[in-house]
């Protein structure tokens, strides 16, 4: 029988994954359906548990259901915890497991650029759930520094004294945007600001090798600047393909490769 598989979300409409999902089987010669489903705001639990009792295999997660998902489940993985938020859900043994692909997304899209995680000093912009999705996997992932900058100085010092215990490896330190200065290897915007159309605006007072855009599909002014500075940039399309292929193969059991789907 085809395996069944779903991405809830309100919306849903614009969600990419769908169509990630059915090329990503067909690559790897897999029967799917994978469809999207539209949750009521109040009906995120309902939703998941219909999905799983009409026999679904996996379902995504995504806005505004994340921390949602990561309070129903009972299993959850390592970079879930650290994370808050659930992204990939599964059933395993009548128990809901739930998994957040998205920072291996992002080290996975990073490495297929050819940029270095291993030893490299990473700035990154924003304190929100973007961030805190990521930094896991980016120190599993080799950081040797990750400096969290955001606008309200205070939820970034929030994110590194939530976090710090769970990553003795990196020094993990946070910084006012305002303050924005330093030597880095690798500088991430994970702000709103491009979703909303908002400039950030890098100071001459911050030197970077490479800077990558969580967003993908809008001006940034944030890649507009790096870019006037000669530096190798991406927007966030390889994120959202990688954590994609995480999912599936958590599901199936087989991994598709990065490049064949930029
Ligand atoms: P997400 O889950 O996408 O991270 P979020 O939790 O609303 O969303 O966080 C949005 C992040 O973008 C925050 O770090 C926010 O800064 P504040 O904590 O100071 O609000 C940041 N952000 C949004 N618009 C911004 C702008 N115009 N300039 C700088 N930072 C901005």
């Amino acid at each position: 029988m085809r395996k069944q598989f779903a991405v809830i979300g309100h919306p849903i409409e614009h969600s990419r994954s769908p169509e990630l999902h059915h090329a990503f089987a067909k690559k790897m010669g897999i029967d799917l359906n994978y469809a999207k489903r539209l949750a009521p705001l109040d009906g995120f639990h309902g939703s998941v548990h219909a999905f799983f009792a009409e026999g679904g295999v996996g379902m995504n997660v995504t806005v505004p259901f994340k921390e949602q998902a990561f309070v129903a489940c009972q299993v959850l993985t390592t970079r879930a915890q650290t994370a808050k938020a659930v992204n990939t859900l599964w059933m395993e043994n009548g128990q809901l497991h739930g998994d957040n692909t998205d920072g291996q997304g992002l080290v996975d899209a990073i490495s297929t650029l050819g940029w270095t995680l291993k030893n490299s000093r990473i700035l990154i912009i924003g304190a929100g759930g973007a961030t805190r999705g990521v930094i896991y996997p980016l120190a599993q992932a080799g950081a040797q520094k990750i400096i969290i900058a955001n606008r309200t100085r205070s939820r970034a010092e929030q994110l590194v004294a939530d976090l710090k215990d769970a990553l003795p490896q990196t020094e993990l330190s946070a910084l006012a945007l305002c303050d924005l200065a330093g030597d880095f290897d690798l500088v991430i915007n994970a702000t709103s600001a491009s979703l909303s159309g908002d400039a950030l605006i890098l100071p001459d007072t911050l030197q970077f090798q490479y800077a990558y855009e969580m967003a993908y599909g809008k001006p940034s002014s944030f890649l507009e600047q790096a870019h006037a500075r000669g530096c190798p940039t991406s927007d966030g399309f390889g994120m959202l393909v990688g954590q994609a292929i995480e999912a599936f193969a958590i599901w199936n059991g087989v991994r598709p490769e990065l490049k064949d789907f930029l």
